[in-house]
Order: structure tokens, then C-alpha cells, then sequence
């Protein structure tokens, strides 16, 4: 009933097909850019805290399955970014609503032309990549390493519903809906505010990102030999000593050398990623309390477990990226990881 109700609303707010085909796309690609998230940045946390597992997880992201993933989430990113773009120009400028369903289609028609490129390169790369004869690790191991994300999921959504009941037993029954009212108080408007601010400052970001991770360096190109370690003067992965580290070509000196690199002696990819960190995880799980209020405001309880479980999975990331970030990837983490390498590749 929530949903038929959100449904109409927003029909008749966008005023036709083309405005809510928009709204869902916009809605579908913001929850898979989510999703990606929570994998992506307890993954990179695994580089310091487990770099036997960042050794798995970037040979997983190097496995067929995960390569068309990749195309998905590019899409994703540059339609959600563009449409993002377009409803916080006309937010702040309503006299351009008028305008709407020819921007909706301008909005498709650029996520295409940006699209073109970026495919083209990461086809090429995936191309190259196959056609000699790269290591693949199973599908069933692939599957497998994504387990610990259900087990961190339920762990999360266990501990927001004790929460909910605590939170209903102190204040009134659960019988009771949600005030629809109280999604215009002050701190909704500053969340209003914050979703459009942060999505524009996100666009450099995240492009800078896509750009050095897949677009200009090849996914692929995380491990291997004589490979310039993009945004660095002196990595070169497995080949030189570059920053103190004696560099072998894994995945883990990948992620050592960007870290460790200082430009002007400071180190540069840190402060990025600490920015991108920041506002990525806090505009998508804020996006995503806004997605399931939507669907739960029937009922007290589900609405309160589910925002406890935005805050709680949105503040863990927060904890396990920065405590990353902030942590350090010594000679004994990397020789763990070139054991591992070479156990997995059973050599
Ligand atoms: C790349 C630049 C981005 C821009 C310009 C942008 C812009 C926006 C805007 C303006 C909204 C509010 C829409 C509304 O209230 O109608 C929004 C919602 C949302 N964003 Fe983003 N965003 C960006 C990146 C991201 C990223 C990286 C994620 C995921 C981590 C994300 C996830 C979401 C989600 C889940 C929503 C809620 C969608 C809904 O209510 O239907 N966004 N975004
Ligand atoms: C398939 C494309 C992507 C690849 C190959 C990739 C790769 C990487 C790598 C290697 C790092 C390690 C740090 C570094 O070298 O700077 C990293 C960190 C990070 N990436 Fe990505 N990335 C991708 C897409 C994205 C997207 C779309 C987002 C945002 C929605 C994102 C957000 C982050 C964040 C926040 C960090 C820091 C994580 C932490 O502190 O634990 N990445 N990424």
C-alpha cells in the first residue's frame, strides 16, 4: 500500500512516463551503487587487517562474474551521477521544472555518450585480459568469499531490531505509524539539503576514482609485473622497491604503494579516499533510510530497525575504511599476502 502511494505521488510529482522511469532508474542505480559499497570498502579494509583476504577479494573482482558486475556498476554510477545532477540543478532552480522530461532525456543520452568510452577501455582490458590465459578463480571460491557479507548483514540487522524493540518499549506502543509530519522537520531538511550538496561534491570524486582504477589503470592491472602504479612516481608494481617495499606484484602493494606515496610529503591518495569515504557512505546509507522509509512507514517497528540498520552499517563502514586508511601495510602484511597469492594459485 506504501509503495502504490509512493508510487502515485511520484507520478504525479514528475508528471509523466519519461519523469518516472527517471525516478526509478535513479532509485534502482543509487541501491546497486550501495550494495557494491558495502562489499568495496570492507574488501579495501582487508588490504591492512587481512591481506590474505584482499588477495582473494581482488582475484575475485578479476573473475569473469565480477567483470560484468563492473560494467553494471559503471552504468549505475555515471546514470545515477548525471540524473543526481540534473534533480539538484532543478531543486535549486524551480522555475526549470518546467523543463523536466526533455533534461530526463538528456540525462540518458549523456550517461550513453559517457558510457561509450568507458566501455570501450574496460572491453579492451577485459579482452587482453582473458585472451592470456590469466589465472580465474573458480566461481564456487568467488561465491564463497562473499559469505562473511550475509553474516556481517544479518549480525547488523539483528542488532538494529533489539534496538527498534528497546527504542518502542522506552518511548510509545509499537502499534502506532510513523508521522508522516516529521519528515518535514529540520533535520529532514538538512538531510534534504546534504543529499544534493554531497552528490555534487561526490562527482569529482568518484570519476577521479573510476578513472584511475578501471578507466586509465585496467582493473586487471591491481596485480602483475611492470606495471605503473597509477598516481605514484615511484610504485612500480612487482619490479621495484618503491617506498620501503620490497614490491612483489600483489594486490596488497598495489593498494601500500598509492597509500604510502607522498607528494610534497603528504600522502595524497590517503586524503582522497578519506573525502570519498566520507561522503560516499554517507550520502548512499542516508539514501538508503530515505529508500526504505518509504516502504515502511506503515509500521513503527520495521521503520526503526531498518534506520538502525542504515546508521549501524553506515557507521561501521565509516570505522572499518578510516581505521584502514589511517593503519599502515608493513613488509610481514605483504609477505602474507604473496603467500596466499601463491597458495591460491597452488604454486
Ligand atoms: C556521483 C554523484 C552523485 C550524485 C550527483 C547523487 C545525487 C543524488 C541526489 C540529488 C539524490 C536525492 C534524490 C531525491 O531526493 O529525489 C540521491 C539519492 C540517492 N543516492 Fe545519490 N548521488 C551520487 C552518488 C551516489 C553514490 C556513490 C551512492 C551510493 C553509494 C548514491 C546512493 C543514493 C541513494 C541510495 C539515494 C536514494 C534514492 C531515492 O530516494 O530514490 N548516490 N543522490
Ligand atoms: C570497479 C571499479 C573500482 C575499482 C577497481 C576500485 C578500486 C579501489 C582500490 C584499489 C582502492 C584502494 C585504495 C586506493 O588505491 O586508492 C579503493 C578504495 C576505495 N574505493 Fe574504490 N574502486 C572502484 C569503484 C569504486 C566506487 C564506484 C566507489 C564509490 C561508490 C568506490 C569507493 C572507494 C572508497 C570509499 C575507497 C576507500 C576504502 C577504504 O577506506 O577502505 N570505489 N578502490
Amino acid at each position: 500500500m506504501a509503495s502504490l502511494v509512493l508510487t502515485l505521488r511520484e507520478t504525479l510529482r514528475y508528471r509523466g512516463a519519461i519523469g518516472q522511469w527517471s525516478w526509478v532508474l535513479h532509485r534502482v542505480t543509487g541501491l546497486g551503487v550501495v550494495l557494491f559499497l558495502f562489499l568495496h570498502v570492507i574488501d579495501t579494509s582487508y588490504a591492512v587487517f587481512a591481506p590474505e583476504d584482499y588477495v582473494k577479494a581482488i582475484a575475485s573482482y578479476q573473475s569473469p562474474l565480477f567483470t560484468l558486475g563492473e560494467f553494471g556498476l559503471i552504468a549505475c554510477v555515471v546514470y545515477h551521477a548525471l540524473n543526481g545532477l540534473r534533480i539538484a540543478i532543478m531543486d535549486f532552480r524551480p522555475d526549470l521544472w518546467k523543463h523536466q522530461q526533455q533534461a530526463a532525456y538528456y540525462v540518458l543520452g549523456g550517461t550513453v555518450l559517457i558510457l561509450i568510452p568507458f566501455f570501450a577501455k574496460m572491453g579492451l582490458d577485459a579482452y587482453n585480459h582473458y585472451t592470456h590465459d590469466p589465472f580465474i578463480l573458480p566461481i564456487t571460491e568467488v561465491l564463497t568469499a562473499q559469505l562473511p557479507f550475509l553474516g556481517y548483514f544479518v549480525v547488523g540487522a539483528i542488532a538494529a531490531l533489539v534496538v527498534a524493540f528497546l527504542q518502542n518499549s522506552i518511548s510509545d506502543s509499537g502499534e502506532g505509524k510513523v508521522h508522516i509530519g516529521s519528515t518535514g522537520s529540520s533535520i529532514e531538511r538538512f538531510w534534504w539539503s546534504f543529499m544534493r550538496i554531497s552528490g555534487v561534491l561526490i562527482i569529482p570524486l568518484v570519476f577521479g576514482h573510476l578513472a584511475m582504477m578501471h578507466g586509465l589503470q585496467g582493473g586487471f592491472e591491481l596485480t602483475g609485473q611492470n606495471w605503473t602504479v597509477i598516481g605514484t612516481t615511484t610504485g612500480t608494481l612487482g619490479t621495484a622497491i618503491g617506498n620501503g617495499i620490497n614490491d612483489s606484484g600483489t594486490s596488497v602493494e598495489f593498494i601500500a604503494e598509492r597509500w604510502n606515496f607522498l607528494w610534497g610529503g603528504v600522502a595524497i591518495w590517503k586524503i582522497y579516499d578519506i573525502a570519498l569515504l566520507t561522503l560516499v557512505v554517507t550520502h548512499g546509507f542516508n539514501g538508503l533510510r530515505l529508500v526504505l522509509t518509504d516502504y515502511t512507514m506503515g509500521n513503527r517497528l520495521l521503520h526503526r530497525t531498518v534506520t538502525n540498520l542504515c546508521l549501524i552499517a553506515g557507521v561501521a563502514l565509516l570505522l572499518v575504511g578510516g581505521l584502514a586508511l589511517l593503519g599502515s601495510i608493513d613488509q610481514s602484511a605483504i609477505d602474507l599476502a604473496i603467500e596466499a597469492s601463491r597458495a591460491m594459485m597452488g604454486g
